[in-house]
């Protein structure tokens, strides 16, 4: 696990999308698992801005959501297909047929519709760099705390805490759904890389128990642990529970010595 101590958001959002535009253009047919929350915002802005500006070419790139509401059609202006057209799709030329967010929309039979989701990952090659977010009690995806370690996309019920967090994007009279569809454990940790991004104060005790505390189905992200290519974005207020920042500085020091000054 590579952990890359930031000063803030602005320059956490800027290197998170250095690295997601790297691999595009290293690998112009990738496939990007991608996340929605506030953090990833500043990333997708400086997608955008790198689209437009310096010509990066979404052309040939295929996105998953990791997760989505049960209960928000996708015109729900809080649902995920919103947000993801909001904040990104709407700006950059990935072709729609490229694009792939769960359904939220309430069905009779969800283990067919989330094995489907499934087979539509496999059928793409899988996936070459999932981006995360983080909870505030260690959750990636909508995978909370109790979930299964090898879990696949199913639906989840959400934490008491994570409903709470979400009352923020709605409305005083709008009820926060407490139900989704997400990517499981197991679907994250089959993604080849993985970038784990986390900013603010309310993320310190996620970000140090998930890095540095043991593996535990009771703060999902220490599963990431187990994967062989994670890199942790973590701003000051975000890495200010870590105990290793000193040893994290070295290592970053040496990549940077062995890779002409980058990271990636
Ligand atoms: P946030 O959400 O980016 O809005 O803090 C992250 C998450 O809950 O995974």
């Amino acid at each position: 696990m590579l952990v890359v101590l930031e000063d803030d958001d602005r320059s956490l959002s800027r290197d998170a999308a250095r690295i997601v535009a790297h691999t595009v253009l290293s690998q112009p047919r990738v496939t990007l698992g991608l996340a929605t929350g506030s953090t990833p915002i500043g990333m997708y802005r400086e997608l955008v801005r790198l689209n437009r500006e310096e010509k990066l070419d979404f052309s040939h790139v295929v996105t998953f959501n990791l997760d989505e509401y049960i209960g928000l059609t996708p015109g729900h202006p809080q649902s995920y297909h919103a947000y993801m057209a909001r904040h990104f799709f709407d700006h950059v030329n990935i072709p729609p047929e490229n694009i792939h967010i769960p359904d939220g929309s309430v069905r009779p039979s969800y283990d067919e519709y989330c094995a489907w989701y499934e087979a539509c990952i496999r059928e793409a090659g899988g996936i070459d760099l999932q981006v995360l977010g983080i909870g505030k009690e260690g959750h990636i995806g909508f995978n909370e705390s109790s979930s299964s370690l090898r879990s696949r996309t199913r639906p989840k019920v959400l934490a008491i805490q994570t409903v709470k967090d979400n009352r923020r994007f709605f409305g005083p009279r709008e009820d926060v759904p407490d139900c989704a569809i997400t990517m499981g454990l197991g679907t994250i940790m089959d993604a080849r890389k993985i970038l784990l991004l986390a900013s603010g104060a309310h993320k310190a005790k996620a970000v140090a128990a998930a890095v540095e505390g043991p593996v535990t189905a009771s703060v999902t992200a220490s599963v990431l642990q187990f994967h062989p290519h994670v890199t942790v974005l973590a701003d000051r207020d975000a890495a200010a529970e870590l105990r290793r920042t000193s040893d994290y500085r070295r290592i970053m020091e040496m990549t940077r010595k062995t890779n002409s000054g980058r990271l990636w």
